[in-house]
């Protein structure tokens, strides 16, 4: 008998057990909403309900909020299940992955549980992270058939340019193969967000979620934007995984969609509350270098001098605050830091990051 090699995520066992902190600077998404954060009653609700191949009123909210017919929405478990099915509904075991670096580490883990090849393209921080079309023409190989990134880039939140997606996608289809951009952190740009990269043509596939703008993660309200014959491809497949929606959970989902904005408006608070933070800290700081994002919940600071091991280990030992080391992003010298949380911890968060790195000195 043989075995899967790959079947497990360092990141994700890390996120789930290590990256708790009192000063939190781990989680990349906005701060946990409460039910009391929708105008929901219980007799709105139910716990069984016609959620075959998608919650139909939840695929409609989906359809609108992405501007496609409900026959390219796949719901899924979070961004996470819709990555793995976008996967498997693409992808046959041994064929080569285009993977961007750093990178968003539970992509590669699943792309190597379905057997894929993975290759490489860099974003360089001499290039302020951005993605270089060359770079991507270069790494392509006859075998490759899928370009997998992410909008706003993780770890970096670097926001995509358009026009340097589209050449992406005119590569891809020229070696037959599809390019699938994750854009979960892409919907932290509220009414500015662009339009996803499905509206660029079929060669292209996106996964979103609730989880990070809205910080409705425990809603698990996912989906996979794609052309009507892969969204039913990607139905069959889920079929030998979580077979159903859970009701209860897409109908809250729907009501979160029916107050979307102002989900919005208490994410967009936080933001305008920690984004000066995070700004005046890099400000600060000599001993790190950033590219500094625009939009979104994270940045990738590089520490500059000293070990983030022992960063890291001096923040949990004596100052209760997490980060992201940035061996999870086979970055070392780097670790990511995310600005969704309640005001008052980050600022006292970033001040206890700030006395380690004084610390270190
Ligand atoms: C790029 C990226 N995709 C997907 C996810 C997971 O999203 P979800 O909670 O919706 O499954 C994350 C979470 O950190 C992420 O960073």
């Amino acid at each position: 008998m043989t075995y899967r090699t790959h079947s497990a995520s360092p990141y994700m066992q890390f996120a789930k057990l290590r990256s708790g902190a009192t000063y939190n600077l781990a989680s990349s998404g906005i701060m946990q909403c409460s039910l009391s954060d929708l105008p929901v009653e219980l007799h709105d609700l139910d716990i069984s309900g016609p959620t075959l191949y998608g919650y139909a009123p939840l695929k409609e909210r989906i359809a609108k909020f992405n501007g496609v017919t409900p026959d390219r929405v796949v719901c899924a478990a979070g961004t996470s299940m819709a990555n793995h099915l976008a996967f498997a509904a693409t992808l046959e075991p041994g064929d080569e992955v285009l993977v961007e670096r750093p990178t968003y580490e539970l992509l590669v883990s699943t792309l190597q549980y379905l057997g894929a090849n993975i290759r490489y393209f860099d974003r360089r921080m001499e290039n302020d992270f951005r993605i270089d079309p060359e770079e991507v023409a270069r790494r392509m190989t006859a075998k490759t058939r899928l370009i997998v990134l992410t909008n706003l880039h993780n770890p970096t939140g670097v926001l995509n340019d358009e026009a340097a997606l589209n050449v992406v996608g005119e590569i891809a289809r020229d070696y037959k193969a599809r390019v699938l951009a994750d854009e979960v952190y892409l919907e932290a740009l509220y009414e500015q967000r662009p339009r996803p990269a499905i509206h660029f043509g079929d060669h292209f596939l996106v996964t979103s979620s609730l989880t990070k703008a809205y910080g409705l993660s425990g809603l698990r309200c996912g989906w996979v934007l794609a052309s009507p014959e892969l969204a039913h491809r990607m139905y069959l497949i889920n079929d030998l995984y979580g077979v159903y929606g859970a009701t209860t959970a897409d109908m809250l989902s729907v009501i979160a969609f029916d107050n979307l904005d102002g989900v919005a408006a208490r994410a967009k608070k936080l933001l305008a509350a920690n984004r000066p933070v995070l700004d005046a800290f890099l400000q600060s700081r000599d001993d790190l270098a950033c590219v500094r994002p625009e939009f979104g919940t994270i940045a990738f600071p590089k520490l500059l001098h000293r070990s983030v091991h022992d960063l890291d280990h001096l923040l949990r030992e004596k100052y209760d605050t997490s980060i992201v080391p940035g061996r999870y992003f086979e970055m070392p010298q780097h670790f990511r830091i995310g600005i969704g949380g309640d005001p008052e911890m980050t600022r006292a968060a970033f001040e206890r990051l700030g006395d380690a790195l004084d610390e270190l000195r």
